[in-house]
């Protein structure tokens, strides 16, 4: 038996499976982070701890039985926070999270130092990274900067709290804009240069490597067995791709959580910063991967949801593909949070044109469908630029359980899309794959496959050809009202 933990930023997930991969219990407690104000976002790492023990606790009451059979918890989580502790291990602030744009400044000003350091990072410097947040931190907190005596991400504070130690593995400290990723250590120069010190950091190892073990005070009240060891674990997006079997050179797959990637697995470290793209440590040693990352996945469907009357997102999509006639006639800019790849712009909003008096609530979420479609078309090709594309990709996350939503999906991007059992589980699963290889000495080629397909959906060329040019419309779009983002963001 083996636990996956996935820190998310909605909720944190939990799953107990078994040597056959069965899931035998789960849990998911929702999270809520706050925005104090337009580009901050920030959430009470405690409240990750609350939500990790609440979970556990039901895993407790529903699979004891299974719970004493455990031998690794795997975590992974939200990349890129910013959780700062004092002497006693206690925050001093509210965790930075990865969609916070606070750090414009400190990131473009790290942009001067060179290429040469942006090859080393594998990304150009953006503001949710954590080196940026932490000058952000140096400029304008400098009291609780200097009472900080330890860094950690979100799921190595959790991990803090059930095992005492303070370490990372490579492919979370990979989204920190702090780590040399072809050596897969700390970069003295990226240290200096958002001014780091080098004992503020955990200690790195590899993600499948035993990383410590679970307090005995914790395995006695959730019925684990005593020597239960946490591995060193993963981003949540590293942990997405072991999941879904991506490890080998141009193994693909698109992931629809809260924010959305593309991800193509490589076995060179290949950055290529002026494309936006994230060339980050994968989960196993000798890998990487490169993606384009973009702040809004499902988000903007939740927001929207919200916005038209708080019915739940799955409803509106059924309705949304009840009423589907073809493409929209609205225009969505789906930026809720901003944009990484492939724009880089923290100030971008979204954004919909094309309102009459008589658009409905299904237009308006169709649209927001569309535009984290055309979205993930432009993080498609800033991706595969000059390379083949890739035919076929896997779709992991919670989005990719409406199938309405990844027909549209696959016809913008021309693309068949895969869906795999499991596939909404996404790092919690992945976590749980590299749980086990902590402990069993397996081969990792023999464990991270891709679990079985549920479907393939593929594009439809009509479909494909109408959208080609709302594609268009939607990057004039952006263009246009980029002049206009600072008059509306500050
Ligand atoms: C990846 C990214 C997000 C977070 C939260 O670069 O910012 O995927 O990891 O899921």
């Amino acid at each position: 038996m083996f636990i996956g933990v996935d820190i998310g930023t909605s909720a944190v997930k939990i799953v107990l499976v078994n040597e056959a991969e069965e899931a035998i219990a789960e849990a998911a407690i929702p999270l809520s982070p706050s925005h104090p104000s337009p580009l901050w976002s920030e959430d009470d790492p405690d409240q990750w701890w609350r939500a990790l023990c609440l979970g556990f606790d039901a895993l407790a009451r529903e699979a004891p039985v299974a719970m004493s059979g455990v031998r690794a918890i795997g975590l992974s989580g939200q990349m890129h926070s910013l959780v700062a502790l004092d002497a006693a291990d206690r925050p001093v602030r509210p965790a930075i999270l990865w969609n916070d744009g606070r750090a414009d400044q400190e990131a473009s000003g790290l942009a001067t130092l060179g290429l040469e350091l942006q090859l080393q990072m594998g990304v150009l410097p953006m503001p949710g990274f954590t080196g940026p947040k932490l000058l952000w931190l140096a400029h304008n907190e400098p009291d609780i900067f200097h009472r900080m005596r330890a860094l950690m991400l979100a799921k190595d504070y959790v991990r803090l709290k059930l095992s005492g130690e303070k370490l990372t593995d490579v492919s979370d400290a990979a989204g920190t804009w702090l780590l040399d990723q072809e050596r897969r250590e700390w970069s003295r120069e990226a240290l200096d240069a958002c001014q780091v010190d080098a004992t503020l950091l955990p200690r790195l190892i590899e993600s499948v490597a035993a990383g410590g073990t679970l307090r005995p005070d914790l395995a006695a009240k959730w019925g684990l067995p005593n020597d239960v060891v946490i591995a060193g674990g993963a981003g949540d997006v590293a942990a997405g791709g072991i999941g879904i079997g991506a490890v080998s050179a141009g193994n693909a797959f698109i992931s629809l959580g809260t924010s959305a990637q593309v991800f193509v697995a490589d076995t060179a470290h290949r950055p290529q910063p002026e494309r936006l793209v994230h060339a980050f440590c994968h989960a196993l040693p000798g890998r990487w991967y490169r993606m384009a990352a973009l702040l809004n996945g499902a988000s903007p469907l939740s927001a929207a949801a919200r916005w038209t009357g708080g019915e739940d997102v799955a409803t509106l999509l059924a309705e949304a593909e009840a009423d589907f006639v073809g493409p929209s006639r609205l225009l969505a800019l789906p930026y809720l949070s901003g944009e990484r790849t492939p724009h880089n712009d923290p100030l971008a909003r979204g954004t919909l044109v094309g309102l009459t008096r008589s658009t409905t609530r299904s237009e308006v979420l169709q649209a927001f469908c569309e535009g984290v479609a055309f979205s993930l078309a432009d993080g498609l090709d800033v991706l595969t630029r000059n390379e083949g594309r890739p035919g076929q990709l896997a779709l992991i996350g919670g989005g990719a359980r409406s199938r309405f939503w990844a027909k549209l999906i696959a016809s913008v991007l021309d693309v068949s899309l895969v869906r795999h059992c499991s596939s909404e589980r996404g790092p919690a699963f992945g976590a749980a794959r590299i749980a086990r290889l902590s402990v069993t000495g397996e081969d990792p080629a023999t464990v991270i496959v891709p679990p079985a397909i549920e479907d393939i959906i593929e594009s439809d060329p009509e479909l494909h050809a109408a959208y080609q040019p709302r594609l268009e419309a939607f990057r004039d779009l952006y263009r246009a009202l980029k002049p206009i983002w600072p008059a509306v963001s500050s």
